[in-house]
């Protein structure tokens, strides 16, 4: 019969590595859903310019729309003045929902509130909504 070569301790902290790595795996692979449901989609629409029609965007309204393959949402903030923002919160990347009682925007994860302009008007964001170049072409609105 051949000597146990391997101690209890030594068997004991394998066991210990081994169980950490599992359980981490485990707690990435458990995780994983919940961070995509959270973040944007990266699939869509990957054109650089984005035509809207004037008319689904009437004074006061807010348009959703995909810039890019991440949500945006343009806005008719005066009568012709238009205003096109990123709708992806700059806290943790939940999309943002226009208030039109309010006029602004809400992001329905942690009432993050944003102005017009996409300024930060109150909660955790740290940062304004990113702000899109718009273009006026007749009855489109040009985004991007
Ligand atoms: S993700 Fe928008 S406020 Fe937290």
């Amino acid at each position: 019969m051949e000597p146990n070569l391997v101690s209890p301790s030594q068997r004991r902290n394998f066991l210990m590595i081994m169980l950490g790595g599992v359980g981490s795996l485990l707690a990435v692979a458990a995780g994983w859903p919940l961070v995509r449901f959270l973040m944007p989609s990266d699939t869509g629409d990957a054109a650089s310019q984005v035509a809207i029609d004037r008319t689904l965007v009437t004074p006061g309204t807010a348009h959703l729309f995909q810039f890019q393959g991440r949500p945006a949402v343009v806005l008719q903030t005066a009568p012709g003045e238009f205003v096109a923002l990123s709708a992806v919160c700059t806290h943790l990347g939940c999309i943002v929902q226009w208030q039109e009682e309010e006029s602004q925007f809400l992001c329905p994860c942690h009432a993050g509130r944003f102005s017009t302009d996409g300024s930060v008007i109150s909660g955790p964001p740290p940062k304004p909504l990113e702000i899109l170049p718009v273009t006026l072409d007749g009855d489109q609105v040009l985004v991007g």
